[in-house]
């Protein structure tokens, strides 16, 4: 089982690596100085009803010492142990928040390189959950495993100092040893049993509660929103029952231990006195002894935690696999791209993994500053071809080539910087309309003014309490679709791009804000290549070129 546990967090010890050592050390030297310390105080109060001023210290060839001196010495050993538990313990926090910070970090990061058709099959809940839960527990299971081998030393060099000290009670201890780590071994089965679901229960509940807030508007509209409460309850039991029992059982191991503890008290007094040794000898084991109990189950207790939640860290590492697995192939090149304004769609064929093929043998191309459509069934591929064109997926067969380089031997950063997108489906981050504009880019008041006019949302940006400072909340979802649509051309253009994707970009646009809509793209029309993805007539005949999508490919019209 310990060998089990160590697979799980030894991961996580080279994140840590300095602090765990020094919460290790600084534990064992404060367990080194209190058991000196407890020795001294057992001589000391032994000799306090004698007047002589001389202690005489056992075990050390009947050394002897002043009562002042060997107060002093008492004082600084225990003012140093109490130290040394103190950096130990600071050192074990410093390493929980360093490896919470490392797994977050490493999720979003491996997020973030997912393969995009791969991303999409992923729970946004289960991603928030990953993020926050994940490095809570994990660093957290961290914490009690860490603590747990601190204890264990701290026990062990309690152990050998009975054996130097008072030797004829260290069998009593041992025996008392081997007794406690058979209740750990019963009782860590039990946890590592119960605390097995709880990752994946947690998972459950992120994946359940991000698909029902995010359509409460729908599901409270049609009155579905009471399944949330049904399917809730089941769940939360569910992760409720695990996580108790897990727990518990760790509670259950410390009750026992320490009816043990008792029982060896009684046994560790009816010995010594049996054995007729010395009262100095009787308190310092007994002092010894009812020091080391605390430490033998609060490691027990400790590596029981972590046995419970040992879970999360192992699921934690399934996944790492799966996402290496499906990262996404960056060609490193840091050379900046220039685009010539030529893009070639040669023989691309596409289909989502696991899913019969959705664009076949795609030819087409694009050639500098063109105004083109693309029109198309619904479902035919027309978003997809979009996400060939910005690299987000990749093709099956054939190959795109930009300036005439193939797509995926170019800085794909560098190409998407000069991209402006209108998707069907336009969200922003709850923060002002300014920052979702410049979207960390430097603002330029004047020159977002000019976007926003260019897309006709001056008008309602205008009679906003705080204008271009209004705050969006719940991405977005304040604004009509319209007035998404037009802040969402605002936003493409800000970036000055040198290509504009348009994908439906007049849905929910009144025929008023569609016909500003297509003067704004005559405006710009001719200054960078425009696609747009539509089936309305009149945005078709403002294009040069229209395309149509349809099972037997991409046709010019
Ligand atoms: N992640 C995915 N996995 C499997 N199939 C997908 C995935 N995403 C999209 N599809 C399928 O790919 C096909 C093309 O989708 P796409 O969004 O490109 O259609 P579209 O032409 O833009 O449709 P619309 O006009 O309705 O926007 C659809 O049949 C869709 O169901
Ligand atoms: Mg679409």
């Amino acid at each position: 089982m310990i060998k089990k546990i160590w697979k799980d967090y030894s991961r996580y010890l080279k994140v840590s690596r300095k602090e765990s050592k020094l919460a290790l050390l600084f534990g064992i030297i404060g367990a080194l100085l209190e058991t000196f310390s407890i020795y001294l105080l057992a001589n000391l109060i032994t000799n306090l009803g004698y007047k002589n001023s001389i202690i005489v210290i056992e075990g050390f060839n009947k050394f002897g010492l002043r009562k002042e001196i060997c107060i002093i010495i008492f004082f600084m050993s225990a003012l140093l142990s109490a130290i040394s538990y103190f950096i130990s313990n600071k050192n074990i926090i410093i390493a929980k928040c360093q490896i919470e910070r490392f797994v977050r970090e490493e999720i979003t990061d491996l997020t973030l390189n997912i393969k995009w058709e791969y991303y999409l099959q992923i729970s946004q809940g289960d991603i928030s959950k990953a993020i926050i839960s994940e490095g809570q527990n994990i660093s957290e299971g961290y914490l009690y495993f860490i603590s747990a081998i601190t204890y264990t030393f701290i026990a062990v060099t309690y152990l050998i100092a009975c054996l130097i000290f008072v030797p004829n009670t260290f069998l009593i201890l041992l025996v008392y040893g081997i007794f406690a780590y058979r209740i750990y071994i019963y009782y860590s089965e039990k946890a590592d049993f119960y605390g097995k679901n709880l990752s994946s229960i947690t998972s459950n509940i992120g994946s359940w509660t991000s698909a029902i807030f995010n359509n409460l508007k729908y599901l409270r509209s049609i009155s579905r929103d009471q399944i949330a409460k049904k399917e809730s309850k089941e769940i939360f039991l569910k992760f409720t029952n695990s996580y108790e029992k897990a727990r518990v059982a760790s509670y259950k191991s410390k009750f026992i231990t320490e009816l043990l503890t008792i029982i060896f008290i009684c046994l560790l007094i009816i010995f010594i006195i049996l054995s007729g040794s010395n009262t100095s000898n009787l308190i310092l084991s007994l002092s010894l002894f009812i020091r080391m109990t605390p430490k033998i189950y609060n490691a027990q207790s400790r590596l029981l935690d972590s046995v419970a939640m040992s879970s999360w860290p192992k699921k934690h590492l399934e996944k790492i696999e799966i996402a290496k697995k499906f990262e996404e192939d960056i060609f490193i090149n840091n050379r900046k791209f220039k685009f010539d304004g030529n893009i070639i769609f040669d023989s691309v064929s596409f289909n989502y993994p696991k899913s019969s093929t959705i664009l076949k043998d795609i030819n087409l191309s694009i050639k500098k500053n063109e105004l083109i459509a693309i029109t198309g069934k619904s479902g035919i591929g027309k978003s997809t071809l979009l996400d060939l064109l910005t690299g987000i997926i990749k093709p099956n067969e054939g190959n795109i080539y930009l300036s005439d380089i193939n797509i995926n031997r170019i800085n794909i950063n560098s190409w998407r910087e000069k991209i402006g997108i209108v998707m069907q489906q336009n969200f922003f981050k709850n923060d002002t309309i300014c920052s979702n504009i410049s979207l960390g880019r430097k603002i330029n008041k004047k020159k977002m003014k000019e976007c926003l006019l260019k897309s006709n949302a001056w008008d309602f940006v205008n009679k906003l309490p705080n204008g271009i400072e209004e705050s969006i909340f719940d991405r977005g979802i304040r604004f009509s679709g319209g007035e998404r649509q037009k802040l969402a051309l605002a936003r493409a253009l800000y970036a000055d791009p040198e290509i504009l994707l348009l994908d439906e970009p007049t849905t929910g646009l009144d025929l008023y804000s569609e016909k500003e809509l297509l003067s704004s793209i005559n405006q710009i029309k001719g200054s960078m290549i425009i696609i747009i993805i539509s089936h309305k007539k009149e945005v078709l005949n403002i294009c040069e070129k229209v395309y149509e999508l349809s099972n037997g490919g991409l046709k010019k019209i």
